[in-house]
């Protein structure tokens, strides 16, 4: 069995992870902070990892805008940090990364060698983080999945839940096209491509993993999440298609970052769930849990 350190305790796919159980430790803060300035060999060589997956980021999108300093420190300083002190250990990496490294112009499923152009500072810094960990070793994965959501934590699918227990209508960006992806797919897709690193050296470099069935725009997934909710007796509300320029952010987004999964697919054998899939399930804990948002 692989031993595999990931890095954030309380973030969507770190917890996905750990809760997968096996051999998992999960290292975040106050222990780790990857914004400091430190070598994480010694902290990571006592736990004996045999692959490190690197959850852990800066991901307020918006908020990155002013923090550019900060951003940069954990995506790209920190991201190369854990790569180097994976290779100190002679172990791979998995980095995850994200569909918000492209610009947004094609409006065609994305390949892993489309040029990219991230629009803001978030994206910028998460694509000099793909880049400080190929530059620290070869013996990495960069997995770049979307819109990621789960039963915990700050996400899309959260939000609209909350809104919805106080709001009878709820505008949501219809010009945005993308795949909304559960954490807990990611988890699956992190613990195949780990296996996968093991056993053949060639499977190294960038990958797109996402929801299948796309594209998907925000008001689309508001209105699944709305309809899958109300079918369990959770919260509810009309959504208003808005156009990005009624819903103005402090980052710009790309109108368009649906990935394509074929190298995923065939490199290691699994097909991406289904978007809908995805939040079926997600839905099911948070009715069992009784407990919406
Ligand atoms: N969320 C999305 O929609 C999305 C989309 C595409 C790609 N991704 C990428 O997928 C990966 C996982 O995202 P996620 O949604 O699981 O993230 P998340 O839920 O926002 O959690 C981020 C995690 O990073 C940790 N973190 C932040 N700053 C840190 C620091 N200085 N030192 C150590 N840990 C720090 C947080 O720790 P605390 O718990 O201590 O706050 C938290 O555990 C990230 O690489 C992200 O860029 C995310």
């Amino acid at each position: 069995m692989t031993r595999i350190l990931v890095t954030g305790t309380q973030g969507q796919v770190a917890r996905a992870l750990s809760e997968r159980g096996g051999e998992i430790v999960a290292l975040g803060r106050p222990e780790l902070d990857l914004a400091a300035d430190a070598d994480f060999t010694p902290l990571f060589a006592p736990l004996a990892p045999d692959l490190i997956v690197n959850a852990a980021a800066y991901t307020a999108v918006d908020k990155a805008e002013s923090e550019p300093d900060l951003a940069f420190a954990v995506n790209e300083r920190g991201a190369g940090r854990v790569a180097k002190a994976a290779a100190a250990l002679g172990v791979p990496v998995i980095q995850l990364s994200t569909d918000y490294v492209f610009a947004g112009g094609l409006d065609r499923p994305l390949v892993e060698t489309d040029p990219t152009g991230p629009a803001g500072v978030y994206a910028a810094s998460k694509l000099a983080g793909e880049r400080a960990v190929a530059a620290a070793t070869a013996d990495h994965v960069i997995l770049r999945t979307a819109w990621v959501y789960a039963p915990y934590g700050a996400n899309f699918l959260r939000t609209m839940l909350r809104l919805a227990s106080t709001r009878d209508e709820i505008g949501v960006v219809a010009d945005q096209f993308g795949a909304p992806t559960s954490a807990l797919d990611i988890a699956e897709a992190v613990l195949r491509v780990a296996e996968a690193m093991r056993a053949d050296p060639g499977k190294r470099g960038v990958y797109h993993f996402a929801a299948a069935g796309g594209p998907v725009s925000w008001a689309d997934f508001a209105e699944e999440i709305f309809r899958q909710s109300a079918a369990r007796g959770g919260p509810a509300a009309r959504v208003k298609r808005i156009a990005t320029s009624d819903y103005p952010t402090p980052a710009k987004r790309p109108a368009w970052s649906l990935l394509d999964c074929g190298k995923f697919r065939q490199g290691f054998q699994w097909t991406p769930p289904d978007w809908h899939d995805g939040v079926a399930t997600v839905m099911d804990r948070l009715a069992e849990g009784g407990k919406w948002a």
